[in-house]
Parts: structure tokens; C-alpha cells; sequence
């Protein structure tokens, strides 16, 4: 199942990058690291394929051999107003993973956030019954399932629809199709997608019992009603403490008693932090924006070599766990491709320089992703 042919090397894809990344030709790639082990990815949008951002999208296929795009396929970005496409940006993303054979990811089929108003609404604005809700949802998948049909190899079919103390998002889809949402809504992407696309369940916050046993129920209870579902997403939007490494592998063996493979989803390490500034609001991405400030944003111009240690500590032991249990993890995704794409500069304060993955914004390698290589060649 990941057995993948062999794959560029550091020396072949950055020949073309910049002088800075001349020292790292010998370097083992993240694809090489963890090549039948799980899938390694990244997460990019349209913007960056155009624009020769850090040489973003070589250093793409260089590391990763799985890819989701971050916006373009979301209903928003996607299907603005009724009968209104904007399919540029997935058409670019999805030429780009199929030229460098990615495994790929649809990001995501139906989520409360990033969805607008009228999805829910008939054209006076009253709600949509059930079934006029149900016909949308399905409309919106069999259109994925035509443009992009088996080149998509997972779909997040339902993206955070359960709250951490385990009970349902009361979210429109919720106020609308109730506690079924989400079967319903799998119900529909097993009807229209291909059957070779792997249809998964994703949340943050899954280390909270609350959620975490929630999540585990409500598969089961698909399992048991005969409904589809292949794997379960852990984001993995962390922090330099939180969750502990024994959080993470509590969900991690919950998630595998119920047989299916993890996926996680979109990892990065808040290194800045935010509770300290703006207290613990977890990775709800509904909240306010802030300014960066010389005391929420005390790194602006790189680490510190104790700082780079102590990351280079936390991925250690992040990566240690996820080795331990590879064969339980089906794939692991950071939520960008460098620290230069994401999100984490701009939430949940904007303009930060924050050093969430890997790999420096000039695509040079931190001193945790030499450490994270050498555990994955001793795991072998
Ligand atoms: C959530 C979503 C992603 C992205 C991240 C942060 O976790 O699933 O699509 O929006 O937040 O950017």
C-alpha cells in the first residue's frame, strides 16, 4: 500500500533552488525518510504554484509525495454564489499533483466554516429543507467526482463537525439535516465518488476525550449502519506543549480500535504560542485577528539556536511517537510546504514570523528536520 517508487533526491530537485540550499545536496528528502512508512505531505495553494514563492512548489515534490491544496477546493473559494465557479485554483492544483504523481487530497467536501450563507438557503433566504440541502451537497460532490474523478485519492468528507466536550457542532448543516449530517453526508460521497477514493472524517482538537470519544462512536455507529467511512484525520494543529505525547497516543490507539487507517491531517508546531497572548482559544479558526507586536512576535528575524533546540526537541518526540505507531498512520500532512506558508504567520495575530514545519522560509533545513530523518532511517 505506500510502497513508492524511488523518489528525486535533494541533488536532482534543488539544483535550481538558490545558492542557500547548495550545502543540502547530500540530504536525505522527507519522501525518501519515510518512504514505506506512511505518506509525507504538504499543503500549498494555487497562488504559490504560480509564483516562484522560495521555489515553494519544487520544494514540494523534493519532500512530500502527498499534497492538499489549503483554500481552492473549499465551497466558498470554490462555488462563491449560486451558479458561480472559480475552479482555476483547484484545476491548478490538481494539474500540479497530477504531474508529480502525488497522493492526493480534496480538501474538503462540507464544512461549516468557509461556506457561504446561500448553501443553506433558498433564493428568498429562507432555509432549505432536508432534501433541497441534501440535493446541494450532493450536486457540489458528483461535481468534484466529475472534474477530478480517481485522481483524488481522499476526501475529507466532513471537516469539524464535533465539539470538544463530544457533542454535534450546532452548525447550519446541523440546524438543518440534525445529529445526521455527517452520516448523510458520507451516504452521499460513497453514492458519487469513485470507489478507489478514501473517504475520511478530520477534526483539531482530537486529543480532547470529549471529541476524541465522539469521533470514535460515531464511526463505529457507521460501521454497524453499514456507512462508508475509511479513515479518521487528526489535524494536529499543536503547540511546544500541548497536546503531550501521551494525549496523542491515547487517540491514536482510540482511533485505531475502530480498524480504520489515521491520517494526520494538517500538521504544525505553534512555536510562538498563542495562549500566553491571547488566551486558549484552540485552533478555532473563527476568532478575531490580531497585529503581531514585539511581544507576541519576539523572533522576527530567525531563532535563536536554544529555540531551534527545543523545536528540534518537540518534533523528536512528535515524530518518535508517529514511528512507533506507523503502522496504524496511513499518512502525516503539515498544514504548509515551509514556515513561509503558513497559516501560523497570520493567526491568530497577523504579521507574525512563526516556524511551524521543517523548513526554513528560504526552503534551507532546521536543525529538527535533520533530527526527525535520522529517527525515520533508524526506524527502518
Ligand atoms: C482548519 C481547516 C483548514 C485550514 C486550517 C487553518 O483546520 O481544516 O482548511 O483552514 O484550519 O488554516
Amino acid at each position: 500500500m505506500k510502497l513508492r517508487p524511488c523518489v528525486l533526491t535533494v541533488a536532482a530537485a534543488l539544483v535550481t533552488v538558490t545558492a542557500a540550499h547548495a550545502n543540502h545536496h547530500e540530504t536525505t528528502t522527507l519522501r525518501e525518510a519515510f518512504a514505506g512508512k506512511f505518506y509525507i505531505g504538504g499543503t500549498i495553494s494555487p497562488w504559490a504554484l504560480r509564483t516562484p514563492t522560495e521555489g515553494m512548489a519544487q520544494l514540494a515534490y523534493t519532500h512530500y509525495d502527498a499534497i492538499t491544496a489549503d483554500n481552492a477546493m473549499k465551497w466558498g473559494p470554490f462555488n462563491p454564489q449560486p451558479g458561480e465557479y472559480r475552479m482555476e485554483g483547484a484545476d491548478a492544483f490538481m494539474a500540479f499533483a497530477d504531474e508529480h504523481d502525488f497522493y492526493t487530497i480534496g480538501h474538503c467536501l462540507f464544512w461549516h466554516s468557509q461556506t457561504p450563507g446561500w448553501v443553506y438557503e433558498d433564493a428568498d433566504g429562507n432555509d432549505l429543507t432536508r432534501e433541497a440541502l441534501l440535493a446541494r451537497m450532493r450536486e457540489r460532490a458528483e461535481l468534484y467526482a466529475e472534474r477530478y474523478g480517481s485522481r483524488v485519492d481522499v476526501w475529507d468528507v466532513v471537516n469539524e463537525s464535533i465539539e470538544s466536550d463530544g457533542s454535534r457542532r450546532r452548525s447550519r448543516f446541523n440546524q438543518i439535516l440534525g445529529d445526521e449530517f455527517e452520516a448523510e453526508a458520507f451516504k452521499i460521497a460513497d453514492a458519487v465518488m469513485p470507489k478507489s477514493a478514501k473517504l475520511i472524517y478530520n477534526d483539531y482538537g482530537m486529543t480532547d476525550p470529549g471529541r476524541r470519544d465522539a469521533v470514535v462512536a460515531m464511526v463505529k455507529d457507521f460501521q454497524q449502519r453499514g456507512i462508508r467511512i475509511d479513515g479518521i484525520g487528526m489535524q494536529g494543529h499543536w503547540s511546544m506543549n500541548r497536546p503531550s505525547i501521551q494525549e496523542i497516543e491515547d487517540s491514536i490507539l482510540a482511533f485505531a480500535s475502530t480498524g480504520l487507517p489515521i491520517h494526520i491531517t494538517e500538521l504544525d508546531v505553534d512555536f510562538l504560542g498563542r495562549d500566553q497572548f491571547f488566551g486558549a482559544e484552540g485552533a478555532n479558526v473563527d476568532i478575531q485577528s490580531r497585529q503581531a507586536t514585539p511581544e507576541n512576535n519576539p523572533y522576527p528575524d530567525g531563532l535563536p539556536p536554544e529555540a531551534e533546540e527545543q523545536l528540534a526537541k518537540r518534533w523528536e518526540e512528535i515524530f518518535a511517537l508517529l514511528l512507533k505507531h506507523s503502522d496504524k498512520i496511513e499518512r502525516v500532512t503539515f498544514w504548509a510546504i515551509t514556515d513561509a506558508n503558513s497559516w501560523l504567520n497570520n493567526w491568530p495575530a497577523r504579521g507574525r514570523t512563526n516556524y511551524p514545519t521543517l523548513i526554513n522560509r528560504d526552503g534551507s533545513l532546521k536543525p529538527a528536520y535533520h533530527r526527525v530523518v535520522e529517527l525515520a532511517k533508524a526506524a527502518d
